[in-house]
């Protein structure tokens, strides 16, 4: 009944995938639920790292790989929201309330009252879908800086995550095509700004490139950062993190579609591999035997268990939240909290579950003389003729996530930063010199409550200090991690956080964007105005840019934080490996998923290596 079930779903994914211009994909090769099987490689969450490992390892042509998904196809469970670019906004709210996020595709985690943010709870959004958080994400594409790894390679101790050789990783994951200036307006092309000499061989199979449709609010900051003094930026991706930019995203040049980990890797896997997929199977634990060597993962589907071995490795790509809950479960972690629900101690790990990083989202909203995201909620009429556009044309509002434009800023470099000499010299000492502390982007959709024309500035904080943690409450991957993120928790975080947003509004308040801006700041308002206010409101209102990081992070032995090594190996056991956005030991500036891919690609050549 299962097995029908899933053929049946696929042919309408096929068909579904046809409409937006696939091509042929073949369903040869999904796994059958509840019957025991055997594959040198078990790989654990078919998310961003995961189908990027199980499909390099598969290409390989050696070697049997399985990929095992708690969820499916995200095409099926949320319709047309998670292609068109402009859908992710409808299944994204980080409020408290649970009733918005469809649980077929996400996780519906809640964190827990954030004692820096006043107590408040927030939903933490994760992919649980073919594809991960890379199905969920807003598409933003860019690379770390050269600083930021030879931090990673002081770590670990291993010169490989340096610039220089990291970058060949990157580029074999993607596929960059420049911005078309013939569909985006005329004032929003990124004018010399090519980045296809950094992304070299150009072969990968993620599509990197820019929406046909700019938002009219972004057109205006180039010239608002450049009255703040910000250079320009040659794109996100050659190293250096220091100006603004339109981004790449993580999208299909031609369809417009969301580029996931699914429509690039997994579908090059069904067409020239016999990589076989579970999905809708959740992995329960990771089974040792008596040398402390990982033999194979139990998974449930609906109720049937059975068990997969792995003759050669297990991989754990269950994301920043569930590799460290697996872990734990299946006795890798802090011995104190496995003794505490009886899970016997494989590996005494301190680490696993500490060290989060995080990227707290903070808000400026306004109301501008144009058009804004907020026609797609609030203006049926026009909201009808913009996804005719779409479907016909590919172009318009919903080729966009509606934040498009980014200022990547030194905010100790900029003279007008009234940093304490005390946070100035930690922040000097804490990140490298490239490294900025705030990012800020145009943000094109609107405030809650406001009829339209809304818009604003987005936030991320990218230098922080406080470190958040995940835990279990049971040995049962069924109950939620017990996920608390402690943002502006550390006191250098809330001091950084206010000088970020009197930055936006200097940026808000330059005379590029003065021009659009109707009226008083709409939120917090102009009432709010002495640092311990402005703290307060940020503590009311402070989100996630949903980066969430380091929680099984890779580091040497004798680093009591450590989780895995610079290969990914977890500690202490053998044939198990972490590799995702849990495993770097420092979370990228700006927007990760390209790193993880990196990553992904790099561990996988590794693997391949050491077969
Ligand atoms: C709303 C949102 C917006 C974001 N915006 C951006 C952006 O614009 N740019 C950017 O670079 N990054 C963005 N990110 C972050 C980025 O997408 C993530 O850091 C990255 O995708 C994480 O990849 P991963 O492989 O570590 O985990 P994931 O891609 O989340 O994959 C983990 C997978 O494991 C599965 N899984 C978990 N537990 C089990 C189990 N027990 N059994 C079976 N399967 C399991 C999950 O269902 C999931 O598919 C965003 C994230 C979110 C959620
Ligand atoms: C899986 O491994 C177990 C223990 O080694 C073995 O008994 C079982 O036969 C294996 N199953 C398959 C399908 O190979
Ligand atoms: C498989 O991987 C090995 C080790 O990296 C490599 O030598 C071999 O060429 C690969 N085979 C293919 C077909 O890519
Ligand atoms: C998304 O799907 C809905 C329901 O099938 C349809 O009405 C709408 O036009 C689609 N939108 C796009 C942009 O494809
Ligand atoms: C939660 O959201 C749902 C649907 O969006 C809404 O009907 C409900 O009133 C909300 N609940 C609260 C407590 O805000
Ligand atoms: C948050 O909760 C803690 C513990 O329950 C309490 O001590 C503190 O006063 C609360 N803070 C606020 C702002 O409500
Ligand atoms: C730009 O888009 C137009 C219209 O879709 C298309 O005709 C043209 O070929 C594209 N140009 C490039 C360089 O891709
Ligand atoms: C750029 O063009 C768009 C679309 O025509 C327009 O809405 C916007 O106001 C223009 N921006 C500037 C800075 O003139
Ligand atoms: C599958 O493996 C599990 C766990 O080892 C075992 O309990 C079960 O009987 C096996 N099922 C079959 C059909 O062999
Ligand atoms: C686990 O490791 C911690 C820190 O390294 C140590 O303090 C503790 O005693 C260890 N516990 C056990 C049971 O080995
Ligand atoms: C699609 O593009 C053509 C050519 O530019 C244009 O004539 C037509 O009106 C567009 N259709 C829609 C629905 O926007
Ligand atoms: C905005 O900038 C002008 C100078 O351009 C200055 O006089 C004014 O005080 C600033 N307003 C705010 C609210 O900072
Ligand atoms: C927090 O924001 C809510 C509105 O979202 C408001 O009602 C409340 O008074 C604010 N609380 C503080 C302490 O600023």
């Amino acid at each position: 009944m299962l097995q029908t079930l899933f053929l049946l779903s696929f042919a309408i994914l096929c068909s579904a995938l046809g409409d937006l211009g696939y091509g042929k994909l073949f369903s040869t090769s999904f796994g059958y639920p509840g019957v025991n099987a055997s594959y040198d490689y078990v790989i654990i969450g078919g998310g961003t790292a995961g189908l990027t490992l199980a499909t390099r390892l598969a290409l390989n042509g050696t070697y049997s790989v399985a990929v095992v998904e708690a969820g499916s196809f995200y095409e099926l469970d949320n319709g047309n929201y998670s292609q068109y670019p402009s859908g992710v906004i409808r299944s994204t709210d980080p409020g408290p309330n649970l009733s918005a996020v469809n649980g077929l595709i996400d996780w519906r985690f809640l964190t827990t009252p954030q004692t820096g943010l006043l107590n408040r709870t927030v939903h933490y959004a994760r992919g649980k879908c073919l594809g991960g958080s890379s199905g969920r994400n807003y598409l933003l594409y860019q690379r770390a800086t050269v600083g930021f790894f030879d931090e990673w390679a002081k770590e670990v101790g291993d010169a490989s995550y340096e610039w220089q050789s990291v970058l060949p990783y990157y580029q074999k994951s993607a596929h960059y095509t420049p911005g078309n200036t013939t569909t985006r307006a005329a004032n929003s092309s990124r004018g010399t700004v090519d980045e296809t000499a950094v992304f070299a061989k150009n072969d990968g199979p993620l599509q990197v490139s820019l929406p046909k449709y700019a938002a009219s609010w972004s057109s205006y900051f180039p010239s608002a950062f450049s009255e703040l003094g910000l250079p320009q930026l040659e794109g996100t991706n050659s190293g250096i993190l220091n100006g603004w930019t339109y981004m790449t995203m993580s999208e299909d040049p031609t369809y417009q579609t969301r580029s996931s980990s699914e429509t690039s890797y997994l579908k090059l896997a069904l067409e020239r591999t016999s990589l076989t997929v579970y999905t809708h199977a959740l992995v329960n634990r990771i089974m040792f035997d008596d040398t402390k060597t990982a033999r194979g993962v139990l998974v449930d589907v609906a109720g049937m268990k059975f068990m997969l071995n792995a003759t050669k490795e297990v991989i754990v790509s269950a994301g920043a939240f569930q590799s460290p809950q697996l872990l734990m479960v299946s006795g890798i972690g802090p011995a104190s909290t496995l003794k505490g629900l009886d899970i016997p101690v494989i590996s005494n790990l301190s680490g696993v579950g500490q060290n989060m990083w995080d990227n707290p989202r903070l808000t400026l909203s306004l109301e501008v003389n144009l058009e804004t995201g907020t026609t797609l909620t609030n203006q049926p009429e026009r909201a009808l003729e913009e996804t005719e556009k779409y479907i016909v044309n590919r172009t318009g509002m919903l080729t966009s996530t509606g934040a498009d434009f980014a200022g990547f800023v030194k905010l100790t470099n900029d003279s007008r930063s009234n940093f304490s000499t005390e946070t100035r010299s930690s922040l000097a000492e804490t990140f490298p010199p490239d490294w900025p502390e705030a990012e800020f982007f145009a943000s094109s959709n609107g405030v809650a409550g406001l009829a339209h024309n809304g818009a604003g500035i987005f936030i991320g904080l990218l230098a922080t200090f406080s470190r958040g943690s995940v835990t279990i409450k049971s040995a049962d991957m069924a109950d939620a991690p017990v996920i608390d993120p402690a943002w502006l928790t550390d006191k250098h975080d809330q001091e950084i956080a206010v000088t970020a947003f009197k930055y936006a509004r200097r940026l808000a308040n330059t005379t590029s964007l003065r021009k659009v801006i109707v009226g008083e700041e709409v939120v917090p308002g102009p009432a709010v105005q002495s640092d311990a206010q402005i703290l307060e409101y940020l503590k009311n209102t402070t989100v996630t840019y949903y980066h969430a990081s380091s929680t099984c992070k890779m580091g040497m032995r004798n680093d009591s934080m450590a989780v895995v090594d610079k290969d990914g190996k977890v500690f202490g056991v053998k044939n198990l490996r972490v590799v995702d956005v849990s495993a770097l030991p420092l979370l990228p500036p700006g927007q990760p998923q390209g790193t993880v891919y990196m990553l992904a690609e790099k561990i996988a050549d590794k693997i391949l290596e050491e077969a």
